[in-house]
């Protein structure tokens, strides 16, 4: 039987989600195709019930659905619950089982990078949704996570929680300092850069031994990623944190390991990187 997929988001023609889900599929003669839909706010509802009643098996959430989603779904997973939002929805029995896999996928790029434990320190740039997601997933792991941001009672609420849920946090200022030579990761998840626009402070003192991460992958490399880069440090864009809620995703629908390296290669290809 024919599978049916999507993502839902508004706008949504960017999405590389059905490139990368339907080269996997492709790969190992996965019947199901994945579809994508642009879904204005006021018609998630009909949307949801709509793709339901067709039939998917399930389908990812983007921008500006993943907290309006949360009461349309029947069931929330515990990293749904932690997170306070929701990337992918099963169908299951008739119910929607609302899931995150941004956050779990996140750390799984991470730990191709370094190992996480609790004598490392990370530092999280930006206190939003996706420092949210990518915090509450770290929380777990013990590591010291020193979040800063422009708006320092976001930085503050963000610490809170994460104590809150059993993990090691600390409240920085959004200025350069003492972090800068503790942490052996950082992790940029403002949308500063999108628009190549130049980071708010430097990054000039960081070992070269940092790991530096910026959750943006287009611009493929930011104004950030690239002054990390001229000062040595080893440096990872967002494509791969895409990567891995994607396979998460797939894991999640299918109950089955995806083929990662096939859905990284069309990411690569879709987005014509040169020299990787
Ligand atoms: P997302 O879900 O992508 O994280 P968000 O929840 O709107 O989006 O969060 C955006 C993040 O980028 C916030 O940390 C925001 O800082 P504020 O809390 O101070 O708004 C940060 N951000 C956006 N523009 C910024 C800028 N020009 N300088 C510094 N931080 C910025």
């Amino acid at each position: 039987m024919q599978e049916h997929l999507a993502v839902i988001g508004y706008p949504i023609e960017h999405s590389l989600s059905p490139v990368m889900h339907n080269a996997g599929y492709q790969a190992v003669e996965k019947e199901a195709i994945y579809h994508k839909f642009a879904v204005k706010p006021e018609n998630l509802q009909e949307a949801v019930l709509g793709l339901k009643a067709l039939g998917f098996l399930g389908w990812n959430v983007t921008i500006p659905h993943k907290e309006a989603i949360l009461p349309l779904c029947d069931e929330l997973t515990e990293e749904a619950k932690i997170a306070g939002a929701v990337n992918t929805v099963k169908v299951q029995n008739g119910q929607l089982i609302g899931h995150n896999t941004d956050g779990v996928g996140f750390v799984r790029s991470l730990t191709e990078h370094m190992e996480l434990n609790s004598e490392k320190h990370i530092v999280l740039l930006g206190a939003g949704g996706a420092a949210k997601g990518i915090a509450m997933a770290l929380a777990p792991l013990g590591v010291k996570i020193h979040v800063l941001n422009r708006t320092k009672a976001k930085a503050q609420q963000l610490v809170e929680q994460i104590q809150g849920f059993g993990g090691q946090a600390i409240l920085e200022e959004w200025e350069p300092g003492e972090w800068l030579n503790q942490g052996d990761c950082i992790i940029q998840t403002t949308s500063v850069g999108l628009k190549m626009e130049g980071y708010p402070f430097s990054l000039a003192g960081i070992s070269p031994e940092t790991l530096v991460v910026d959750i943006i992958f287009n611009p493929w490399e930011t104004p950030f990623l690239k002054e990390a880069k001229s000062l040595g440090c080893k440096t990872v864009n967002g494509i791969e944190m895409l990567l891995y809620q994607g396979v998460k995703a797939w894991e999640f629908w299918f109950n089955e390991e995806a083929p990662a390296s096939v859905m990284k290669e069309a990411l690569l290809n879709a987005l014509q990187v040169e020299n990787r």
